[in-house]
């Protein structure tokens, strides 16, 4: 018995060692280990023994065994080596590849661009302000009474700095109108005593404020015009107001201005876009067929004195917009909840 258990055990190895495919090797481990394998039978033989020589021999069939089965494994680990250097050298390198997925820009950073390209087309210049700002840019030079509600903590975050004796406390910008007298400090600054002033500013930046619902978030954008210079009209304000709304509503839709007001602004106007489904006759989704869009005005004289301009000589108009409100307008876009706009869900974020 323990010879033919030797002998089985020589005679599979060998034909592992000899086996070609896996096919082969599948058909050794049948041939000794399958169900009436070689070695199987023999373990049933087992019991044909005497008591005495039972155990020893079975030990030794276990061997054998085992020996068979970490042989064949390592045969096998080999074929599967082999086969994966076997695909490897197939590429087909004429195969067209897997493209990497894309993203894309962010729908307001498209909308950004795209008003951007707009103003430019008319001469504007888009320039960026600080989002943490001194109150003294953001409401005391835009003519901001020291009581004004928009001062105190329910609607402005303040930062946690120490205050300016002359700039007051530092915030984040509610606007972008704070830019307006940095801008003019600016221009002022780089003209010689004879060089007529001229500005043509588009101030696009993050704004912040304490509120959070279904048309609001915290940070929004806003996109602030700024033109000053020698006469300077309403009339201008209006052409400027149509050529935006024409070119980026399309044709069809017209702007209006409707009397307001504002603290760096007189007179102030509230600017209305006529309602893209109706065209301003009025229908269930606008009402009255005309759509808020935001503020303008002709520059306060105050605030063209903080910046450092006569406003004997000079006179401007403004104007200052949500990105995320006029996007809104677009009659191709309907977006029930704002702030799905900065939640980082991809599936929302992939429809644009
Ligand atoms: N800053 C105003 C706001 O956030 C909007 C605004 C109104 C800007 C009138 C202007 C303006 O430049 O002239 O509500």
């Amino acid at each position: 018995m323990e010879e033919q258990l030797i002998g089985i055990k020589n005679t599979a190895l060998s034909f592992i060692l000899e086996a070609k495919t896996l096919h082969e090797l599948e058909e050794t481990k049948l041939q000794f280990l399958g169900r009436s394998g070689t070695l199987t039978l023999a373990f049933k033989d087992l019991v044909k023994l005497p008591m005495e020589k039972r155990k020893e021999v079975g030990m030794l069939a276990n061997e054998v065994k085992t020996a068979i089965e970490e042989a064949l494994e390592q045969k096998q680990l080999q074929f599967l080596g082999n086969q994966k250097k076997e695909q490897a050298k197939k590429i087909d390198v004429t195969e067209p590849g897997e493209k990497p997925s894309l993203g894309h820009l962010h729908l307001i950073t498209q909308a950004i661009e795209e008003i951007t390209t707009i103003f430019e087309g008319i001469g504007f210049q888009r320039v960026r302000y600080p989002e943490i700002e001194w109150d003294w840019y953001a409401f005391e030079a835009l003519n901001f009474p020291e009581s004004h509600p928009a001062r105190d903590d329910w609607e402005t975050f303040f930062v946690d700095e120490d205050t300016d004796p002359k700039m007051g406390p530092v915030i984040l910008t509610p606007h972008t109108s704070s830019g307006q007298v940095r801008e003019m400090i600016n221009v002022v600054k780089s003209h010689s005593a004879e060089e007529k002033i001229q500005i043509k500013m588009l101030n696009i930046a993050k704004c912040y404020r304490r509120q959070s619902d279904v048309s609001h978030t915290q940070m929004f954008h806003q996109f602030e015009g700024l033109v000053v210079g020698k006469n300077i009209a309403i009339t201008h304000l209006k052409g400027t107001l149509d050529y935006f709304v024409k070119s980026y509503f399309g044709e069809k839709r017209k702007a209006r201005i409707r009397p307001y007001h504002f603290q760096f602004t007189e007179p102030s106007f509230e600017v209305d876009v006529s309602c893209g489904v109706c065209l301003g006759k009025g229908c269930k989704l606008c009402k009255a067929g005309w759509l808020e869009m935001g503020g303008a005005g002709m520059v306060h004289p105050n605030v063209l004195k903080a910046g450092g301009i006569d406003p004997k000589k000079y006179t401007g108009f403004a104007f200052g917009w949500g990105v995320e409100r006029v996007l809104m307008m677009k009659d191709d876009i309907e977006i029930d909840d704002l702030r799905l706009l900065y939640s980082n869900n991809l599936a929302f974020l992939e429809q644009f």
